[in-house]
Protein backbone atom coordinates (compact mmCIF):
# COMPACT_ATOMS: atom_id res chain seq x y z
CA UNK A 1 0.00 0.00 0.00
CA UNK A 2 1.17 3.49 -0.58
CA UNK A 3 3.14 2.45 -3.43
CA UNK A 4 3.20 4.08 -7.01
CA UNK A 5 0.19 1.75 -9.41
CA UNK A 6 1.43 0.84 -12.83
CA UNK A 7 -0.50 0.56 -15.64
CA UNK A 8 -0.26 -3.16 -17.25
CA UNK A 9 -0.41 -2.56 -20.90
CA UNK A 10 -1.09 -6.26 -22.33
CA UNK A 11 -0.38 -6.72 -26.11
CA UNK A 12 -0.51 -10.24 -26.19
CA UNK A 13 -3.30 -10.01 -28.78
CA UNK A 14 -1.81 -7.24 -30.80
CA UNK A 15 2.11 -7.56 -30.66
CA UNK A 16 2.18 -10.85 -29.53
CA UNK A 17 -0.27 -12.23 -32.04
CA UNK A 18 1.42 -10.59 -34.76
CA UNK A 19 4.32 -12.95 -34.44
CA UNK A 20 5.19 -16.39 -36.65
CA UNK A 21 3.35 -18.91 -35.11
CA UNK A 22 0.77 -17.14 -32.85
CA UNK A 23 -2.10 -16.05 -34.48
CA UNK A 24 -5.38 -16.78 -33.24
CA UNK A 25 -8.88 -16.58 -34.51
CA UNK A 26 -11.71 -14.27 -33.06
CA UNK A 27 -13.39 -16.66 -30.67
CA UNK A 28 -9.60 -17.31 -29.63
CA UNK A 29 -9.10 -13.32 -29.19
CA UNK A 30 -12.21 -12.97 -26.87
CA UNK A 31 -11.39 -16.15 -24.50
CA UNK A 32 -7.93 -14.86 -24.26
CA UNK A 33 -9.50 -11.63 -23.65
CA UNK A 34 -11.61 -12.73 -20.73
CA UNK A 35 -8.92 -14.39 -19.36
CA UNK A 36 -6.73 -10.73 -19.34
CA UNK A 37 -9.57 -9.35 -17.71
CA UNK A 38 -9.21 -12.01 -14.63
CA UNK A 39 -5.99 -11.79 -14.77
CA UNK A 40 -6.32 -7.99 -13.58
CA UNK A 41 -4.37 -6.63 -16.54
CA UNK A 42 -6.04 -2.73 -16.92
CA UNK A 43 -5.45 -2.27 -20.80
CA UNK A 44 -6.20 -4.60 -23.57
CA UNK A 45 -4.41 -3.83 -26.73
CA UNK A 46 -6.97 -5.59 -29.11
CA UNK A 47 -5.59 -5.48 -32.77
CA UNK A 48 -4.37 -3.84 -35.53
CA UNK A 49 -7.90 -2.93 -37.30
CA UNK A 50 -6.28 -1.45 -40.98
CA UNK A 51 -3.83 -4.65 -40.73
CA UNK A 52 -6.77 -6.87 -42.30
CA UNK A 53 -10.26 -7.23 -41.81
CA UNK A 54 -10.29 -10.37 -39.37
CA UNK A 55 -8.09 -7.65 -36.56
CA UNK A 56 -10.87 -5.31 -36.87
CA UNK A 57 -13.71 -7.61 -36.34
CA UNK A 58 -11.66 -8.51 -33.81
CA UNK A 59 -11.12 -5.48 -31.64
CA UNK A 60 -14.44 -4.84 -32.29
CA UNK A 61 -15.80 -8.40 -30.87
CA UNK A 62 -13.21 -7.98 -27.73
CA UNK A 63 -14.22 -4.54 -27.09
CA UNK A 64 -18.02 -5.82 -27.00
CA UNK A 65 -17.22 -8.96 -24.69
CA UNK A 66 -14.73 -7.08 -21.65
CA UNK A 67 -15.97 -4.27 -20.08
CA UNK A 68 -13.56 -3.12 -16.89
CA UNK A 69 -10.30 -3.02 -18.81
CA UNK A 70 -9.82 -0.17 -21.60
CA UNK A 71 -9.21 -1.76 -25.20
CA UNK A 72 -6.94 -0.33 -27.55
CA UNK A 73 -5.86 -0.50 -31.32
CA UNK A 74 -3.04 0.28 -33.16
CA UNK A 75 -2.97 2.84 -35.95
CA UNK A 76 -0.13 4.41 -38.10
CA UNK A 77 -0.05 8.04 -37.86
CA UNK A 78 -2.63 8.44 -40.65
CA UNK A 79 -6.19 9.61 -40.91
CA UNK A 80 -7.32 6.21 -42.80
CA UNK A 81 -5.77 4.14 -40.12
CA UNK A 82 -7.33 5.70 -37.29
CA UNK A 83 -10.54 5.84 -38.36
CA UNK A 84 -10.77 2.14 -38.99
CA UNK A 85 -9.51 1.83 -35.26
CA UNK A 86 -11.83 4.24 -33.78
CA UNK A 87 -14.78 3.04 -35.64
CA UNK A 88 -13.93 -0.98 -34.37
CA UNK A 89 -13.79 0.44 -30.82
CA UNK A 90 -16.78 1.67 -31.05
CA UNK A 91 -18.60 -0.49 -28.44
CA UNK A 92 -16.24 -0.06 -26.01
CA UNK A 93 -16.56 0.46 -22.30
CA UNK A 94 -13.05 2.56 -22.39
CA UNK A 95 -11.52 2.64 -25.88
CA UNK A 96 -8.22 4.00 -26.70
CA UNK A 97 -6.35 4.66 -29.93
CA UNK A 98 -2.58 3.89 -30.23
CA UNK A 99 -1.02 5.86 -32.94
CA UNK A 100 2.50 5.59 -33.70
CA UNK A 101 5.01 6.79 -36.08
CA UNK A 102 9.00 6.03 -36.27
CA UNK A 103 11.21 8.84 -34.78
CA UNK A 104 14.79 6.95 -35.66
CA UNK A 105 16.72 8.64 -38.32
CA UNK A 106 17.06 4.90 -40.02
CA UNK A 107 13.32 4.53 -39.73
CA UNK A 108 12.62 8.02 -41.44
CA UNK A 109 15.10 7.81 -44.04
CA UNK A 110 14.99 4.00 -45.02
CA UNK A 111 11.72 2.95 -44.10
CA UNK A 112 9.77 5.94 -44.40
CA UNK A 113 11.40 7.94 -46.66
CA UNK A 114 10.49 11.03 -44.74
CA UNK A 115 12.05 13.55 -43.37
CA UNK A 116 11.68 14.54 -39.68
CA UNK A 117 9.78 17.24 -39.74
CA UNK A 118 6.93 15.80 -42.16
CA UNK A 119 6.86 12.88 -39.27
CA UNK A 120 6.23 15.67 -36.91
CA UNK A 121 3.67 17.20 -38.17
CA UNK A 122 2.00 13.26 -38.81
CA UNK A 123 2.58 12.55 -35.03
CA UNK A 124 0.48 15.63 -34.16
CA UNK A 125 -1.76 15.60 -36.74
CA UNK A 126 -2.40 11.76 -36.25
CA UNK A 127 -2.93 12.69 -32.64
CA UNK A 128 -5.50 15.35 -32.72
CA UNK A 129 -7.33 12.82 -35.76
CA UNK A 130 -7.77 10.44 -32.84
CA UNK A 131 -8.66 12.92 -30.52
CA UNK A 132 -12.17 12.91 -32.31
CA UNK A 133 -12.92 9.39 -30.99
CA UNK A 134 -11.67 9.58 -27.82
CA UNK A 135 -10.15 11.08 -24.84
CA UNK A 136 -7.49 8.19 -24.15
CA UNK A 137 -4.84 8.58 -26.75
CA UNK A 138 -1.62 6.92 -27.12
CA UNK A 139 1.36 7.98 -28.86
CA UNK A 140 4.25 5.60 -29.93
CA UNK A 141 7.66 7.11 -31.23
CA UNK A 142 8.79 3.52 -32.80
CA UNK A 143 12.44 3.25 -32.46
CA UNK A 144 12.73 5.99 -30.08
CA UNK A 145 15.73 4.38 -28.00
CA UNK A 146 17.54 4.63 -31.39
CA UNK A 147 16.22 8.63 -32.10
CA UNK A 148 18.00 11.50 -32.09
CA UNK A 149 16.97 12.76 -28.32
CA UNK A 150 16.45 16.38 -29.54
CA UNK A 151 14.17 15.88 -32.25
CA UNK A 152 11.92 13.10 -29.94
CA UNK A 153 11.86 15.66 -26.99
CA UNK A 154 10.03 18.03 -29.52
CA UNK A 155 8.08 15.58 -31.01
CA UNK A 156 7.01 14.06 -27.47
CA UNK A 157 6.34 18.01 -26.32
CA UNK A 158 4.22 18.34 -29.58
CA UNK A 159 2.00 15.23 -29.42
CA UNK A 160 1.16 15.67 -25.86
CA UNK A 161 0.13 19.54 -26.60
CA UNK A 162 -1.87 18.05 -29.73
CA UNK A 163 -3.96 15.77 -26.58
CA UNK A 164 -2.24 12.07 -26.56
CA UNK A 165 -1.96 11.53 -22.70
CA UNK A 166 0.21 8.37 -22.52
CA UNK A 167 3.50 8.65 -24.31
CA UNK A 168 4.89 5.75 -24.86
CA UNK A 169 9.03 5.18 -26.31
CA UNK A 170 9.45 1.80 -27.24
CA UNK A 171 12.56 -0.13 -27.50
CA UNK A 172 11.74 -1.38 -31.05
CA UNK A 173 14.56 -3.79 -31.57
CA UNK A 174 15.39 -4.75 -27.96
CA UNK A 175 19.07 -2.92 -28.39
CA UNK A 176 18.74 -0.70 -24.83
CA UNK A 177 20.74 -1.49 -21.78
CA UNK A 178 18.74 -1.50 -18.92
CA UNK A 179 21.33 2.00 -17.30
CA UNK A 180 20.77 3.12 -20.80
CA UNK A 181 16.70 3.07 -21.00
CA UNK A 182 16.96 4.52 -17.10
CA UNK A 183 18.67 7.58 -18.44
CA UNK A 184 16.93 7.96 -21.64
CA UNK A 185 13.60 8.23 -19.65
CA UNK A 186 15.27 10.12 -17.13
CA UNK A 187 16.62 12.73 -20.01
CA UNK A 188 13.41 12.69 -22.56
CA UNK A 189 10.90 13.36 -18.93
CA UNK A 190 13.38 16.11 -17.31
CA UNK A 191 13.36 18.20 -21.24
CA UNK A 192 10.00 17.82 -22.19
CA UNK A 193 8.52 20.97 -20.49
CA UNK A 194 4.80 19.41 -20.78
CA UNK A 195 5.83 15.69 -19.28
CA UNK A 196 3.45 16.32 -16.40
CA UNK A 197 0.52 15.99 -18.73
CA UNK A 198 1.22 12.55 -20.05
CA UNK A 199 2.18 9.23 -18.55
CA UNK A 200 4.76 8.12 -19.95
CA UNK A 201 5.29 4.25 -20.95
CA UNK A 202 7.82 1.11 -21.62
CA UNK A 203 7.86 -1.09 -24.36
CA UNK A 204 10.74 -3.46 -24.48
CA UNK A 205 11.74 -6.20 -26.93
CA UNK A 206 13.90 -9.24 -26.09
CA UNK A 207 15.91 -9.49 -28.84
CA UNK A 208 19.03 -9.49 -26.05
CA UNK A 209 17.14 -11.09 -23.49
CA UNK A 210 17.01 -7.49 -21.58
CA UNK A 211 13.17 -6.48 -21.97
CA UNK A 212 11.92 -7.06 -18.49
CA UNK A 213 15.14 -5.80 -17.10
CA UNK A 214 14.71 -2.33 -19.29
CA UNK A 215 11.01 -2.38 -18.08
CA UNK A 216 11.76 -2.51 -14.94
CA UNK A 217 15.00 -0.10 -15.06
CA UNK A 218 12.25 2.45 -17.42
CA UNK A 219 10.00 2.63 -14.21
CA UNK A 220 12.64 3.15 -11.93
CA UNK A 221 13.19 6.56 -14.22
CA UNK A 222 9.35 7.81 -13.59
CA UNK A 223 7.75 5.38 -16.41
CA UNK A 224 4.34 4.78 -14.95
CA UNK A 225 2.74 2.65 -17.58
CA UNK A 226 4.85 -1.33 -18.71
CA UNK A 227 3.65 -2.90 -21.76
CA UNK A 228 4.13 -6.53 -22.07
CA UNK A 229 2.78 -10.00 -23.14
CA UNK A 230 2.10 -13.38 -22.05
CA UNK A 231 4.76 -15.67 -21.81
CA UNK A 232 6.96 -12.74 -23.61
CA UNK A 233 5.52 -13.52 -27.03
CA UNK A 234 5.82 -10.85 -29.63
CA UNK A 235 8.28 -9.64 -32.54
CA UNK A 236 11.66 -11.90 -33.35
CA UNK A 237 12.36 -13.05 -29.51
CA UNK A 238 9.25 -11.43 -28.11
CA UNK A 239 8.40 -8.75 -25.59
CA UNK A 240 8.73 -8.24 -21.85
CA UNK A 241 7.12 -10.93 -20.53
CA UNK A 242 4.15 -10.15 -17.98
CA UNK A 243 4.45 -12.65 -15.61
CA UNK A 244 7.72 -11.99 -15.08
CA UNK A 245 7.49 -8.24 -14.47
CA UNK A 246 4.45 -8.74 -12.29
CA UNK A 247 6.27 -11.39 -10.42
CA UNK A 248 9.50 -9.20 -9.59
CA UNK A 249 6.85 -6.87 -8.32
CA UNK A 250 5.63 -8.97 -5.85
CA UNK A 251 8.88 -11.00 -4.97
CA UNK A 252 11.17 -7.77 -4.87
CA UNK A 253 8.75 -4.87 -3.46
CA UNK A 254 12.16 -3.65 -1.35
CA UNK A 255 13.71 -2.88 -4.94
CA UNK A 256 10.14 -2.44 -7.23
CA UNK A 257 7.54 -0.51 -4.26
CA UNK A 258 4.70 -0.33 -7.16
CA UNK A 259 1.18 -1.65 -6.98
CA UNK A 260 -0.56 -3.26 -10.26
CA UNK A 261 -3.95 -4.55 -10.79
CA UNK A 262 -2.68 -7.84 -11.10
CA UNK A 263 -4.33 -11.10 -9.72
CA UNK A 264 -0.69 -13.23 -10.11
CA UNK A 265 -2.55 -16.52 -8.98
CA UNK A 266 -4.51 -15.97 -12.66
CA UNK A 267 -0.92 -16.03 -14.46
CA UNK A 268 -0.42 -19.88 -14.87
CA UNK A 269 -4.04 -20.43 -16.44
CA UNK A 270 -3.53 -17.18 -18.69
CA UNK A 271 0.00 -19.00 -19.91
CA UNK A 272 -2.03 -22.28 -20.34
CA UNK A 273 -4.75 -20.84 -22.50
CA UNK A 274 -2.11 -19.13 -24.81
CA UNK A 275 -0.19 -22.10 -25.47
CA UNK A 276 -3.61 -24.53 -25.46
CA UNK A 277 -4.66 -21.24 -28.05
CA UNK A 278 -2.00 -20.95 -30.00
CA UNK A 279 -0.44 -24.49 -29.87
CA UNK A 280 3.06 -23.18 -28.89
CA UNK A 281 4.80 -24.28 -25.66
CA UNK A 282 6.44 -22.19 -23.16
CA UNK A 283 10.32 -23.22 -23.12
CA UNK A 284 10.41 -25.87 -19.80
CA UNK A 285 12.94 -23.43 -17.88
CA UNK A 286 10.83 -20.39 -18.69
CA UNK A 287 10.97 -18.13 -15.52
CA UNK A 288 7.57 -18.11 -13.50
CA UNK A 289 5.50 -20.44 -16.13
CA UNK A 290 7.74 -23.33 -17.25
CA UNK A 291 7.39 -26.42 -16.38
CA UNK A 292 10.59 -26.65 -14.56
CA UNK A 293 9.86 -23.01 -12.53
CA UNK A 294 8.38 -25.43 -9.56
CA UNK A 295 10.03 -28.94 -10.35
CA UNK A 296 12.90 -29.86 -8.45
CA UNK A 297 14.92 -33.18 -9.99
CA UNK A 298 17.94 -32.94 -8.02
CA UNK A 299 18.71 -34.88 -4.35
CA UNK A 300 20.01 -32.10 -2.78
CA UNK A 301 17.24 -29.82 -3.84
CA UNK A 302 14.57 -32.13 -2.90
CA UNK A 303 15.68 -32.73 0.05
CA UNK A 304 16.20 -28.95 1.26
CA UNK A 305 12.18 -28.48 -0.31
CA UNK A 306 11.08 -31.18 1.76
CA UNK A 307 12.88 -29.76 4.87
CA UNK A 308 12.19 -25.94 4.09
CA UNK A 309 10.92 -24.97 0.68
CA UNK A 310 12.55 -21.63 0.87
CA UNK A 311 16.05 -23.51 0.62
CA UNK A 312 15.20 -23.71 -3.50
CA UNK A 313 12.07 -21.94 -4.19
CA UNK A 314 11.77 -17.53 -3.92
CA UNK A 315 8.02 -17.81 -4.09
CA UNK A 316 4.91 -19.74 -3.94
CA UNK A 317 3.97 -21.59 -6.96
CA UNK A 318 0.23 -21.39 -5.64
CA UNK A 319 1.07 -17.54 -5.86
CA UNK A 320 1.35 -17.91 -9.63
CA UNK A 321 -1.48 -20.52 -9.83
CA UNK A 322 0.75 -23.22 -10.41
CA UNK A 323 -0.83 -26.40 -8.04
CA UNK A 324 2.04 -27.23 -6.55
CA UNK A 325 5.61 -27.89 -6.19
CA UNK A 326 6.53 -30.52 -8.37
CA UNK A 327 9.08 -33.12 -7.03
CA UNK A 328 10.56 -34.97 -10.32
CA UNK A 329 11.32 -38.51 -10.14
CA UNK A 330 14.95 -39.03 -11.86
CA UNK A 331 18.46 -40.71 -12.27
CA UNK A 332 19.15 -37.21 -9.82
CA UNK A 333 17.00 -37.68 -7.06
CA UNK A 334 17.57 -38.78 -3.36
CA UNK A 335 15.63 -41.31 -1.05
CA UNK A 336 14.05 -38.43 0.79
CA UNK A 337 11.77 -37.38 -2.64
CA UNK A 338 11.21 -41.54 -3.46
CA UNK A 339 9.76 -41.75 0.07
CA UNK A 340 7.93 -39.07 0.25
CA UNK A 341 6.12 -39.73 -2.86
CA UNK A 342 5.58 -43.37 -2.06
CA UNK A 343 3.82 -41.79 1.21
CA UNK A 344 1.58 -39.55 -1.11
CA UNK A 345 0.80 -42.57 -3.03
CA UNK A 346 -0.19 -44.22 0.58
CA UNK A 347 2.18 -46.53 0.60
CA UNK A 348 5.19 -46.54 4.01
CA UNK A 349 7.81 -48.30 2.69
CA UNK A 350 10.79 -49.48 5.39
CA UNK A 351 14.00 -48.07 5.84
CA UNK A 352 15.06 -51.45 3.76
CA UNK A 353 12.76 -50.84 0.96
CA UNK A 354 13.57 -47.32 0.65
CA UNK A 355 16.58 -48.41 -0.65
CA UNK A 356 15.87 -50.69 -3.09
CA UNK A 357 12.77 -48.63 -4.49
CA UNK A 358 15.50 -46.07 -4.69
CA UNK A 359 18.38 -47.82 -6.20
CA UNK A 360 15.65 -49.57 -8.99
CA UNK A 361 14.26 -46.19 -9.64
CA UNK A 362 17.40 -44.75 -10.20
CA UNK A 363 18.29 -47.18 -12.90
CA UNK A 364 15.02 -46.90 -14.89
CA UNK A 365 15.78 -43.25 -15.01
CA UNK A 366 18.72 -43.93 -16.33
CA UNK A 367 17.37 -45.61 -18.89
CA UNK A 368 13.94 -43.75 -19.50
CA UNK A 369 14.69 -40.52 -18.31
CA UNK A 370 10.85 -39.89 -17.00
CA UNK A 371 9.20 -41.59 -14.02
CA UNK A 372 5.66 -41.68 -13.82
CA UNK A 373 3.73 -42.54 -10.45
CA UNK A 374 2.06 -46.13 -12.01
CA UNK A 375 6.11 -46.76 -12.65
CA UNK A 376 6.96 -46.20 -9.06
CA UNK A 377 4.49 -47.99 -7.82
CA UNK A 378 5.27 -50.97 -10.25
CA UNK A 379 9.06 -51.02 -8.54
CA UNK A 380 7.48 -50.77 -5.22
CA UNK A 381 5.35 -53.99 -5.72
CA UNK A 382 8.67 -55.53 -7.35
CA UNK A 383 10.77 -54.85 -4.78
CA UNK A 384 8.11 -56.25 -2.35
CA UNK A 385 7.69 -59.36 -3.91
CA UNK A 386 10.65 -59.88 -4.27
CA UNK A 387 11.47 -59.55 -0.86
CA UNK A 388 8.84 -61.90 -0.01
CA UNK A 389 9.91 -64.69 -2.40
CA UNK A 390 13.44 -64.51 -0.36
CA UNK A 391 15.27 -63.16 -3.27
CA UNK A 392 18.55 -61.97 -1.76
CA UNK A 393 19.49 -59.53 -4.80
CA UNK A 394 18.00 -57.09 -7.40
CA UNK A 395 19.17 -56.95 -11.15
CA UNK A 396 20.86 -53.74 -11.06
CA UNK A 397 20.08 -52.88 -14.75
CA UNK A 398 17.01 -50.85 -15.82
CA UNK A 399 13.72 -51.83 -14.55
CA UNK A 400 12.27 -55.17 -15.62
CA UNK A 401 10.11 -55.67 -18.42
CA UNK A 402 6.38 -55.12 -16.85
CA UNK A 403 7.54 -51.35 -16.10
CA UNK A 404 7.66 -49.81 -19.65
CA UNK A 405 8.30 -46.35 -20.08
CA UNK A 406 5.00 -45.91 -21.99
CA UNK A 407 3.23 -47.01 -18.86
CA UNK A 408 0.09 -44.74 -18.91
CA UNK A 409 -0.24 -43.34 -15.23
CA UNK A 410 0.62 -39.50 -13.85
CA UNK A 411 3.72 -38.11 -14.48
CA UNK A 412 4.81 -36.63 -11.32
CA UNK A 413 4.26 -33.40 -12.73
CA UNK A 414 1.12 -30.14 -13.08
CA UNK A 415 -0.93 -30.74 -15.45
CA UNK A 416 1.02 -28.69 -18.24
CA UNK A 417 -1.00 -28.04 -21.53
CA UNK A 418 -0.72 -29.63 -24.28
CA UNK A 419 2.16 -28.85 -26.54
CA UNK A 420 4.07 -28.37 -23.25
O1 LIG B 1 7.92 -2.30 -30.96
C1 LIG B 1 7.30 -1.28 -31.31
O2 LIG B 1 7.88 -0.22 -31.56
C2 LIG B 1 5.85 -1.39 -31.43
C3 LIG B 1 5.09 -0.12 -31.63
C4 LIG B 1 4.09 -0.26 -32.70
C5 LIG B 1 4.47 0.30 -30.33
O3 LIG B 1 5.30 -2.46 -31.29
ZN1 LIG C 1 6.65 -3.93 -30.34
Amino acid sequence: MGHDRLTVFDTTLRDGEQAPGFSMRIHEKIRLAKQLDALGVDIIEAGFPIASEADAEAVKAVAAAVRRPIVAALSRACAGDIDKAGVALRGAARARIHTFIATSDLHLERKLNMTREACLAAATAAVVHARRYTDDVQFSAEDATRSDPDFLCRVVEAVIAAGATTINLPDTVGYSTPEEIAEFFTSIIARVPNADKAVFSTHCHNDLGLAVANSLAAVGAGVRQVECTINGIGERAGNASLEEVAMVLRVRPDRHPYDTGLDTRAIFGTSQLLTELTGQAVQSNKAIVGRNAFAHEAGIHQDGILKDRRTYEIMRPEDVGVPSTTLVLGKHSGRHAVQKRCEQLGVTLTRFEVDRVYRRMVSFADAHKHMTDAQLRAIVDEVRTSEAAGAAALPSQAGPARIRPDVHGTVTEPGYGHGV
